[in-house]
This record gives structure tokens, sequence and C-alpha cells, in this order.
């Protein structure tokens, strides 16, 4: 069954045309490399010992779209492209909603033009704003977003919801990731930020390989455990069989089908560095500095319902999270450019 990976030369995607591949699907990935490198394939095929079909293009090339569609028989679409640097959404809120909610419509109108009426969507955990109730559950309330990125999400979550009404034969599938990190246990494929990262996992990998001097730990007033920030880390290839599930037991069912993706715990910023420091082998300089804009103080997942529908629950915790990370960061400091 060919499966269409959108963004599959990215963190997530790429890990997840592994899992895919391993499952017995095929993928064929369409990346426009805004936010990843060539250099994904040939990593892909040490792993896999296969070559992975892709095309360079966007998801807003509509005849791009026409011709994969007829090259291929796509049975159902797994949507990670787009932008996803908060930051940044806020600076450049038009190239926001054009790349994230334009670019989805695109996508699905060319897919209902080709007949294909399954999608699997990278929601995200944002799309809950700071949370009403913890852990949090599919039924939480969405929408109070704090930044253009989150309402991307949210939007197209809307969309995607108003077109089921509409058409009741799609399904569609609105995966709420909680904060992935780790990388392929293998260490040839791994999360590559370009710049300064913005999140705490490669900022300390960056850190521990000596690439950056120090961590700057947002706040430790808050009201957690320790004061640092809480969240709910997911390895990447706990996420990646999400998806796989997902494809397994919803996609080919028609509906609005809707999971957290994510532990069910949550760990603080210093039980991160620590962590860290362990698979590292040595201590992870930080300092203490003001909360970030715009920060909750935590939030994790109630992932039960995943566990019910799709028999997925998440295998790793932060040992292997860290470990594996290191080992990517470790043989390749410098990412794919190495
Ligand atoms: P990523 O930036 O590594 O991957 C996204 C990929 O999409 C990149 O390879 C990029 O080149 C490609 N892309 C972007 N715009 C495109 C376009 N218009 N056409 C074709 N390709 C395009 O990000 P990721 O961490 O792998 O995230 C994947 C998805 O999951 C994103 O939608 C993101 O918003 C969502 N998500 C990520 C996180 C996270 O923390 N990583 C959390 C929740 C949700
Ligand atoms: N943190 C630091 N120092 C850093 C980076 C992060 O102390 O250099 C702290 C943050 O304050 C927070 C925790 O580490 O307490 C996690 O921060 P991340 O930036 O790694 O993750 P967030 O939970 O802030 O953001 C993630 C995704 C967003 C998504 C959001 C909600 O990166 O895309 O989850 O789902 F919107």
């Amino acid at each position: 069954m060919k499966v269409l990976v959108t963004g599959g030369l990215g963190y997530i995607g790429s890990h997840t045309c592994v899992q895919l591949i391993a499952a017995g699907y095929t993928p064929v990935v369409l990346d426009n490399l805004h936010n990843s490198k060539l250099g994904v394939v040939s990593h892909l095929k040490k792993i896999l010992d296969q070559d992975v079909q892709y095309y360079v293009g966007d998801i807003r090339d509509r005849q791009l779209l026409q011709s994969i569609f007829a090259e291929h028989d796509i049975k159902a679409v797994i949507h990670f492209a787009g932008l996803k640097a908060v930051g940044e959404s806020v600076e450049k809120p038009l190239e926001y909603y054009e790349n994230n909610v334009y670019g989805t419509l695109a996508l699905v109108q060319e897919m209902k033009a080709a007949g294909i009426k399954s999608i699997i969507f990278s929601s995200s955990a944002t799309v809950y704003g700071d949370p009403e109730e913890i852990p949090i559950r599919e039924t939480t309330a969405t929408g109070a977003t704090t930044n253009p990125y989150g309402r991307s999400k949210y939007m197209v979550e809307e969309c995607l919801k108003d077109l089921h009404i509409a058409d009741p034969d799609w399904s569609i599938t609105l995966l709420r990731y909680f904060n992935p990190v780790g990388s392929h246990p293998s260490g040839l494929l791994g999360e590559d930020p370009q710049g300064i990262p913005n999140n705490l996992m490669p900022f300390i990998a960056q850190v521990a390989v000596g690439r950056r001097e120090q961590l700057a730990v947002f706040g430790n007033d808050y009201p957690t455990k320790d004061g640092t920030g809480v969240r709910d880390y997911i390895h990447v290839m706990d996420l990646a069989d999400g998806h796989i599930a997902a494809l397994q037991h919803v996609s080919d069912k028609a509906g609005v089908h809707i999971y957290n993706l994510g532990t069910g715990t949550g760990t603080s910023v210093l039980e991160m560095v620590a962590a860290f420091s362990d698979a590292c082998g040595h201590p992870i300089k930080y300092q203490i500095c003001e909360r970030r804009p715009g920060d909750i103080a935590e939030c994790w997942a109630d992932p039960s319902k995943a566990k019910a529908d799709l028999k997925w629950q998440a295998q790793y915790g932060i040992a292997e999270m860290t470990a594996d990370t290191w080992r990517w960061q470790s043989n390749y400091p410098n990412g794919f450019s190495d």
C-alpha cells in the first residue's frame, strides 16, 4: 500500500518512513527541503538497505500533486509538511498561514480530485493552549492558542472537521503530538535543526557535543516539581509507530479520529538535563534565566484513547530518548551537513 508522506525528509517524517517500510507500506515522499536536507535520503538508505522514493517539491504545487497522484496508487496521505517554529510564526504569520493552512487546503483539494479520502494530519498539543485540565484528554477544550503556529494547527483541524461534515466518506485522523524527541537507535537519523535550536532537547544535545556553551533554563519559579517547565516528551520512534497504528486501525474508516500521542508522564527541564548528563557521561552546563514568554508551566497527555483504539502506547522512556539523541549528535555533530 502506497502512502504519500508530505514533509517526509523532516525530523518526524523521516523516522516515520523507516517504520512505514518496516510495516510493509511504501512511502512516497514529497518535501520542499525548506527545513531538511537531501542528505537524509542516503541515511535512510543505510538504515533500510533500499531506496525511498521522493519528490523535491511543494504541497502548494497543485500540478505536482496531480502528477504524483496520477503516477502512484496512493491510498492515504500522512501530512507532516509545514512550518513549526513558534517564535518565527509571530514574526511571519502570513508565511505560516500560507504554508500550513493554505498548503493543507491545496493538498486536500487535490486529494479530493484524485479520489483519495484518507489523511493523517500532524497536529500538536499546542491546540490546547494553556490547558484547562492535566492530563490533557482529546476532549479538553482546544482553540485558545497563543501564537500563529498554534492557530494554524487549530485552523487546519477545524477545516478538516468541516470537510468530514460535508463529505462523511473522509477518514480524517488528527494526531496531537506532545514533545517529540530522540533519534533512530542506529544513530544515523535524528533532528537537525537549522540555526539556534528553539527546543530543549536539541539545545542540550548541542551543548553536550560542544557546539554551544551552556543551556539557558527558562525559569525555575513555575509551580512544578522543581520549578522548571514540565513536558510530556515522546520518543520519535514511538511517535512514528503511532502513525503506523493510525494507518492500520482508523485510516480506512470514515470519521474524524483524534488522538493524543504522548507518554502520559511529565519530565522537568532539570530532570532532562540530568538524564542527558547520564547519557553522554559528562555534566551539561546550564544557567537559570528568565521565563520564556508564552511558555506554560506544565502539560502532559492522557494517552489512553490511543491505547484503546489504536493498540498503541509509547515504549521508550527518557533514558532511551537521551541515549539515542546522544548517539546521533555525537556521530553527526553538524547533522546531515556531515
Ligand atoms: P520538520 O521541519 O523537521 O519537517 C517538516 C518537513 O516539511 C521539512 O522537511 C520541510 O522541508 C517540509 N516542508 C515544509 N513546508 C513544506 C511545503 N510547503 N511543501 C513540502 N514540504 C514542506 O518538522 P517535524 O518536527 O518533523 O514536524 C513535522 C510536523 O509535525 C509539522 O507539521 C509540525 O508542525 C508537527 N509537529 C511537530 C512537533 C515537534 O515538536 N517537532 C510537535 C507537534 C507537531
Ligand atoms: N526550555 C528551556 N531552555 C531552552 C528550550 C526550552 O528551558 O533552551 C524549556 C521550556 O521553557 C519548556 C521546556 O524546556 O519548559 C520544553 O520547551 P520546548 O521548546 O522544547 O517545547 P515546548 O513545549 O515549548 O514546545 C513544543 C513544540 C511546539 C508546540 C508546543 C506545544 O516545540 O511546536 O510544544 O505542543 F507548539
